[in-house]
């Protein structure tokens, strides 16, 4: 591909305007000349939601971070709605970790943006202009939107580079990342290592991934793989003795803040300093960026941390979620977190502990419920489910929590002729790019009942013999979904419509 061919391709789907930073090495750039004394980015400029939670024209913002090593350096971050730029943002420093080795992270908060709009925005660095590229802020009700979903990635294999390239090819507006989105424990390093180099990177190919985090904001969930250390019992917690980087998903991301303080906060043990460093970086992300939720265009977006160290059935969250749920207009309401409740793999099938929120979901109209943790594909039916046995969801700590219950499925329901769902649809979008669970139950239905599920169909599709992304477009009362592999093939597709 010829510079200016790629150059036409990347803007066009939305990627870089200008680099002056060269790579050194896999995961870290300098400036032009490698100046003596500048200092290395480990991460570009990465685009990322913000605090934004409402729709609301004027009132936009975003965040442009990136990360360098620990040497002082004078930032500057201009915006503005041409390549004229003409405001300037605010900019935040931190102190963070990559091992044991110090990083400074910034992030430039461009704010009183308009809704639907694009934005230029330009890093300058000692006075020179090293990077240039643009966003567009989350788009009005009313406006067609599409966004991607993909979890469990950033394994540091091949099939992560195809699954950004794929998901790159379809511009999506924003990427829904389902979790378990860096291997192996959460940590900026990893960020570093295949995370940033993988999103973010400045061609677009199979083989090297796509230029998506510098245009794209990527919404992310607490998972298991966010949350690696284990306390004297046994239980799940970060552990800032074992890893002073612990726990990046609090200080690399910037995303909404408008959930309730969590009942059951993460865990933390380990060196005091070390703790402290991260909350200070951290500031009020921790814990309050557990559960979060967002409107985008027609669709409102719940986000929530699934992982075993909390009990989903605590008042205070399910209060909180059925207001979030009740107060939007949104005509399309969607639910993330990790641990899918349904599914019939063989790796996760028991942490049932989220179906105790299956009830609030269905009596507030949520259309779609989005997870990874398993890695493969599997979409269930529209179903309302009634938990009859479910005293395990307070084994806080265990991965055996199985909630028995009444399934009442739609048969009807095709997404094809019949597209009008009676029920929640729960969708496992886990083959993001870590190895694949379960390849044998692809296309063998006879695998997808359990019998601990009284056999309930509930499982209509699955696709585990390669890796996937799933996209949504929507556009008024009609929502078009389809599952592409890595080759680019679409392999499920589903139309659901509203009266
Ligand atoms: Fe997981």
């Amino acid at each position: 591909m010829s510079n200016l061919t790629r150059r036409r391709f990347l803007q066009a789907a939305g990627g870089i305007t200008f680099l002056a930073l060269s790579p050194i090495g896999c995961s870290s750039f300098a400036a032009p000349g490698n100046k003596a004394g500048w200092p290395l980015f480990t991460a570009l400029p990465y685009v990322q939601p913000g605090a934004g939670s409402q729709l609301v024209n004027g009132a936009e913002s975003l965040i442009i971070a990136w990360q360098t090593e620990d040497k002082a350096a004078n930032f500057r971050c201009e915006y503005g709605a041409t390549e004229r730029y003409g405001q300037r943002a605010t900019i935040e420093q931190s102190k963070v970790w990559a091992g044991d080795t110090g990083r400074l992270h910034y992030a430039a908060r461009p704010d009183k943006l308009k809704l639907g709009t694009r934005y230029y925005y330009r890093v300058w660095c000692n006075g020179e202009v090293l990077f240039a590229g643009y966003f567009t802020t989350r788009q009005p009700r009313g406006a067609r939107i599409r966004f991607a979903a993909f979890g469990d990635n950033a394994y540091g294999g091949d099939a992560d580079r195809a699954i950004a390239f794929r998901a790159y090819q379809q511009n999506p507006d924003f990427v829904m990342n389902t979790g378990d989105n860096v291997y192996n424990s959460g940590l900026n390093s990893e960020y570093e290592d295949h995370w940033f180099p993988i999103y973010n990177h400045d061609q677009a190919s199979l083989e090297t991934g796509a230029p998506l985090l510098r245009s794209v904001p990527f919404y992310t969930v607490l998972a298991n793989h966010d949350v690696r250390g284990r306390d004297a019992n046994g239980g799940s917690c970060a552990d800032f003795d074992r890893d002073r980087d612990s726990l990046a998903y609090y200080t690399a991301m910037h995303l909404p803040q408008n959930g309730p303080t969590p009942a059951f906060p993460t865990p933390l043990i380990g060196d005091l300093t070390r703790i402290n460093d991260f909350k200070s970086a951290a500031a009020t992300r921790y814990p309050n960026m557990a559960n979060y939720s967002f409107d985008y265009g027609d669709a409102h977006f719940l986000c929530l941390d699934s992982n075993i160290y909390l009990d989903p059935s605590n008042r205070d969250l399910i209060d909180w979620i059925a207001d979030d749920l009740k107060s939007t207009d949104a005509l399309w309401k969607f639910v993330t977190y990790h641990h899918p409740a349904y599914n019939i793999g063989e790796q996760h099938y028991r942490e049932q502990h989220m179906r105790v929120l299956s009830p609030t979901f269905e009596q507030h109209k949520v259309d779609f419920v989005l997870h990874g943790h398993e890695h493969n594909y599997q979409r269930t039916r529209p179903f309302r489910f009634v938990p009859r046995e479910n005293s395990a969801v307070h084994k806080i700590n265990s991965s055996n929590r199985l909630i028995s219950g009444q399934f009442t499925i739609d048969v009807q329901f095709d997404g094809a002729k019949n597209t009008a769902p009676d029920g929640v649809i729960y969708l496992t979008t886990g083959a993001g790019g870590a190895y694949l669970y379960d390849t044998e139950f692809t296309n063998d239905p006879s695998k997808w009942l359990h019998p601990q599920d009284d056999n309930a169909p509930y499982v209509a599709q699955v696709f585990a013999d390669r890796h996937s992304l799933t996209m949504f477009e929507i556009g008024g009362k009609t929502l078009e979904m389809k599952q592409v592999d890595e080759n680019g093939e679409i392999i499920d597709r589903l139309r659901v419509t509203k009266a």
